[in-house]
């Protein structure tokens, strides 16, 4: 997680960023500490990057890299105002001794866009990562990779799309994808939970899920019903203040998968 020291909605780069409105430091410091403790309160160890001046989207560090069998793709960004944040993420994996450590080629935007569901690697596409960086990934890390593609500008992510609950339990808001990643989605997860829009638009599947507990913002109490039902056990926290840069819960939690330990 990174700290959002310097956060601030300075530039625009999807519909929810209005530069004109203005943000609360204080606030998004609060709203933040709440997510980071509640993820230690569940039982989680959080690793902490630190946030580089001139750079107020770096909160949202689920977009630095994916990082999965210890082998790191850190991100290459889309947008000019984020670019810095790459040789951040080079940095810390690197003095940190993880094995393969490299800058994609394509642009990608990390786990915005990356989801490991089961053995699978969700890709999305259409507003941020190239489609070239799916065959990549898929390369890098040997992991199948099922490219979705997004059509509405306000799920400019897959992150904020769909979020992958268990190995092969996800949510999603059907609207957001193209009809034939709608087909693909029906296929691979008939049991999916389905978001109505309203939940969809409060970054309701913005969520962190450690196969129990889910952590989604607690506007979205609709899904929160929808989870429960299924028996996990959702805990809605408030994040509006992330929400004016477009990011939420998961946005700001990048997953470390180190690679098994060897017998
Ligand atoms: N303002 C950031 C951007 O547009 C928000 C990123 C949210 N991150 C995410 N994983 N969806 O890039």
């Amino acid at each position: 997680m990174c700290r959002p020291h310097y956060f601030d909605v300075r530039y625009s780069i999807n519909p929810w960023m209005d530069p004109t409105k203005p943000t609360v430091t204080e606030t998004s410091l609060s709203q933040w500490k709440r997510l980071h403790d509640l993820f230690v309160e569940l039982g989680h160890r959080i690793d902490l990057i630190e946030p580089v001046p001139d750079l107020p989207d770096m909160v949202f560090a689920a977009n630095g890299a994916t990082v999965l069998d210890g082998r790191v793709l850190v991100a290459r960004f889309r947008h000019s105002y984020r670019v810095g944040e790459s040789p951040a993420y080079l940095d810390w994996f690197g003095e940190r001794g993880w094995g393969e450590v490299r800058q994609a080629e394509y642009v990608n935007e990390g786990e915005g866009d990356f989801l490991l569901a089961g053995d699978t690697l969700l890709a999305g596409s259409g507003f941020r990562s190239d489609l070239r960086s799916h065959a990549e990934a898929q390369e890098f890390f040997g992991r199948p990779v099922l490219g979705l593609t997004l059509v509405d500008p306000r799920f400019y992510h897959l992150d904020t799309a769909l979020s992958v609950l268990d190995r092969d339990e996800v949510m999603y808001y059907p609207a957001a994808f193209s009809p034939e990643s709608r087909e693909v989605l029906a296929e691979r997860f008939p049991d999916a939970i389905l978001a109505e829009e309203a939940d969809a638009v409060a970054f309701g599947l913005n969520a962190v899920s450690d196969g129990l507990h889910v952590v989604l913002p607690e506007q979205a109490r609709g899904l929160a019903g929808q989870l429960a039902e299924r028996g996990f056990e959702p805990i809605g926290v408030d994040l509006s203040e992330l929400l004016k840069a477009g990011g939420s819960a998961k946005c700001c939690t990048l997953e470390l998968r180190p690679a098994p330990a060897a017998d």
